[in-house]
């Protein structure tokens, strides 16, 4: 299983994941979820659409909720470059290796450039946005987790080494992995100085398993949990708080109304320097990538959100069974009525 080497001088220069754009059947819902329950900041809606960011970021979007009739889906997640030109170097890079790329119009963007990359992923990436004021000092406004800025997103594919070797050749590097024997099953890649901007696990995709936001504290995580469970959702609280042993976040997952699935932590190491070595997980020794908390449920492994006109591909072989929390519990069960 050989990790690709740090490319430390890429083509171009992409510097942080920037949004994710989903769709949601009820958008008065959607708008109480984020708004209430995440803490984030409206800086636009029309009719159909919903423009959100975090309360420390400036940048007009972080993320989108478009109404839709149809099954809720993601149509793409996106990425920034630092100038105008690098687009034109990542629209050659992609094109010269036979991926799609094109030109569209995105309001509040910048020009953006659409790509699909080896698994199929809908990418956008832009330069610029417009802007909005940076509200993280007015404490009198936060709602719910006051959720800080968009950090990453997990992509679920079929082919985890072949989705890291790719972003390694434009400048991702590995933060920490896990592997079963020589097998890739999770990678987590980063641009900006933390440890992940993009994380790959193997699973049926591509689809988008979560996005994540940061948020200042702990206290901000059960804010947003209490705030769900007083206005009757306290169900969407899907996953945790627990502590990840990978990059060692306190997390908790969500789940938007229309299934869509949220990650609020703080906070990752910082990871800059060059003599740094990935981190390695084994994904067999039982426990060991959950610091504390219970496993996920089953669902939180298998349900993900499809991008707009991509097909899923479907794992071929098979694997050890998943550590789930169903799993856990029966096993706990047998071994109480056996003692
Ligand atoms: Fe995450």
């Amino acid at each position: 299983m050989p990790l690709p080497a740090p490319v430390y001088y890429p083509p171009f220069n992409i510097t942080r994941t920037s949004h994710a754009i989903i769709t949601s059947r009820d958008l008065e819902k959607s708008r109480d979820f984020y708004e209430q329950v995440v803490g984030l900041v409206l800086s636009d809606a029309d009719a159909d659409t919903l423009w959100f960011r975090g309360v420390e970021e400036v940048c007009h979007h972080s993320l989108v909720v478009k109404r839709r009739s149809s099954a809720p889906e993601a149509e793409a997640v996106g990425f920034r470059v630092l100038t105008d030109e690098e687009l034109d170097k990542v629209e050659h890079f992609f094109r010269s290796r036979g991926l799609p790329a094109r030109w569209i119009e995105v309001p509040h963007q910048g020009r953006t450039l659409a790509v699909s990359d080896p698994a199929g992923l809908p990418l956008h990436i832009c330069a610029t946005m417009t802007t909005k004021p940076r509200v993280y000092t007015q404490f009198e406004n936060f709602r719910g987790g006051a959720a800080m800025r968009f950090d990453h997103y997990q992509i679920q594919v079929t082919d985890v080494q072949q989705q890291t070797d790719f972003y390694a050749e434009m400048g991702f590097r590995i933060s920490e992995y896990m592997a079963l024997d020589d097998k890739l099953l999770v990678t987590f890649m980063f641009r900006k100085p933390g440890t992940q901007d993009i994380v790959f696990l193997e699973n049926p995709g591509p689809r988008l398993h979560h996005f994540a936001y940061t948020v200042s504290d702990s206290h901000s995580i059960l804010r947003a949990c209490d705030v769900a469970g007083n206005m009757g959702m306290g169900d969407v609280v899907e996953r945790g708080p627990g502590r990840h042993g990978p990059a060692g976040v306190l997390f908790v997952y969500l789940r938007d109304p229309d299934g869509h699935r949220v990650e609020l932590f703080c906070d990752h190491y910082l990871l800059i320097d060059s003599e740094v070595e990935p981190v390695r997980w084994d994904v067999r020794v039982p426990g060991l990538t959950l610091r504390w908390g219970l496993p996920p449920q089953e669902c939180w492994f298998t349900e993900a959100t499809r991008f707009s006109g991509v097909p899923v591909a479907e794992l071929d072989g098979s694997r050890p069974p998943l550590a789930t929390l169903e799993r856990y519990l029966a096993e706990k069960a047998l071994a109480r009525a056996r003692s």
